[in-house]
């Protein structure tokens, strides 16, 4: 959880020109005006080592699985190296990683399955915070006769109400399914206690880290949740999704699967035939970020730089690293597969975090000084470490539609309506008036653009 405030925010070690260089797509001009990405919770640019990986991939070993013959060998392997990936991405064994088309579909994998054991008298806990595809695949068990209980929000600065949450946990509750990050307004939520909570009352504890991965290190040994998904598509990868789940509910739930599927943790989770060629971009977007961290932070592997996800997570940031000679064999990472990537993936955190802390703070003043403009979420540059760079933003007399297309006009890519946090939306009345506009940032965007969405605000808005 952030804890930290943020009185001297580290210098970002990330290394702004190289990451640009590496997303071909950054170079693309509308209008005369370079695009400025800023659309990234919808979905984040890939850089080239994703394109090659995928194109590479249908070139040389394109085929289906477990088959006795060279390029269908080299397929087990890619996706093993994949689970590895992952592995070290989330801090999980690889057989605790499933891959699936979204994030969407693996979360009714699991609410169906787990949903086969609930009936009247359970009940299940969500937020008004989260996305709507960490609500619907739960609902629909209602139609089982579980009851659904949802959490509910400060509605001045959008946060979730701990208390109300706790209260809502009781001996009766299954599940408690929760964001880590909402996706609209960018708060970050307390997601250890959550599961600490959820494990209390003897629930599980599931964790859409879908719009938190792109912004800050994931450690799921650490949350000790249940199960955690995440879409490469919002952190720097293909269109995929990717569940990790505990390897004791991975095997003893009954997924739907066909009769022919292996009963192998974690196969039998993955129906038909995959996306191959993405997922050998997911372990390319991987390495990516960890090469990012060893470029940020050289002396990693030098050194053996302890670099945690506490050290780096959310609002651990200014805390000097502890140091030793020696690399910890200890150390939460590495799981999954590569020496060093897992330490490598949390420095590239410490980086990212520290860079869009910057444009946080650019933007939340910029944004203050917009006469009438209102900010929906964290506006206290104080409590920037609850925060990620996604600002959902209202301008009166203007849809978000009306500002989404001027800006999008100028190169310049926003949202705008309830990206699915629909809960969200209806909770604060904004639905019928078409939602908000978002603005999100990623690490590859710069104070440049910060200002050039700034600016078209203002004139939006005078
Ligand atoms: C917070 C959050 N959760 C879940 C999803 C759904 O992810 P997917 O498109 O992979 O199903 C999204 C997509 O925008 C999201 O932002």
């Amino acid at each position: 959880m952030p804890h930290s405030t943020l009185e001297a925010a580290p210098t970002s070690h990330l290394d702004l020109s190289w990451v640009r260089s590496q997303f071909p797509s950054l170079s693309l001009e509308v209008n005369g005006r370079h695009a400025a990405f800023l659309d990234g919770p919808g979905g984040t640019q890939v850089p080239q080592r994703v394109i090659d990986a995928i194109s590479e991939y249908l070139r040389t070993s394109n085929a289906n699985t477990a088959g006795a013959y060279a390029t269908s060998r080299r397929t087990d392997q890619m996706i093993a190296d994949a689970r590895a990936a992952m592995a070290d991405f989330v801090g999980c064994n690889s057989e605790e990683i499933i891959f699936g088309p979204n994030m969407t579909s693996l979360t009714y994998a699991i609410s169906r399955a787990i949903g086969r054991e609930l009936g009247p008298g359970d009940e299940i806990v969500l937020t008004h915070l989260d996305h709507d595809a960490n609500i619907s695949p739960w609902r629909a068990l209602e139609e089982r006769g579980v009851k659904v209980q949802i959490a509910d929000i400060h509605e001045e600065h959008c946060t979730l109400d701990m208390d109300d949450l706790a209260r809502k946990i009781t001996p009766r509750t299954r599940v408690v399914a929760a964001g880590y990050a909402s996706n609209a307004v960018g708060t970050i939520n307390d997601v250890k206690t959550i599961v600490r909570l959820a494990h209390e009352a003897g629930a599980m504890a599931f964790i859409d880290a879908v719009h938190y991965a792109p912004h800050g290190p994931i450690d799921v040994r650490d949350l000790d949740c249940d199960f955690l998904a995440c879409s490469t598509y919002k952190f720097f990868g293909p269109h995929m999704g990717v569940l990790c789940g505990k390897r004791e509910h991975l095997a003893r739930l009954h997924p739907y699967k066909l009769r022919a599927n292996t009963n192998a943790v974690p196969q039998r989770w993955e129906w038909g035939t995959l996306n191959h060629e993405c997922i050998t971009g997911i372990n390319a977007c991987v390495e990516y970020l960890a090469e990012l961290g060893r470029r940020s932070y050289g002396d990693v592997q030098r050194v053996g730089h302890r670099e945690t996800v506490a050290d780096v997570g959310t609002g651990a940031l200014a805390r000097p690293a502890e140091r030793s000679s020696a690399p910890d064999p200890n150390l939460p990472g590495n799981v999954g597969g590569s020496p060093g990537r897992r330490q490598a993936i949390c420095s590239a955190y410490r980086a990212i975090r520290a860079h869009e802390r910057g444009l946080m703070h650019r933007m939340l003043s910029g944004l203050a000084e917009i006469p009438g403009l209102r900010l929906y979420g964290i506006a206290d540059p104080a409590r920037i470490d609850f925060r990620c760079p996604t600002f959902a933003v209202r301008i009166p007399g203007h849809t978000p539609l009306a500002v989404a297309t001027k800006l999008g006009d100028q190169g310049i890519f926003t949202w705008d309506g309830n990206y699915y946090a629909l809960n969200l939306t209806e909770r604060l009345g904004v639905e019928p008036d078409g939602g908000f506009l978002r603005i999100g940032f990623v690490h590859y965007n710069t104070e440049e653009e910060v200002d050039r969405v700034l600016e078209g605000l203002r004139r939006v808005a005078s």
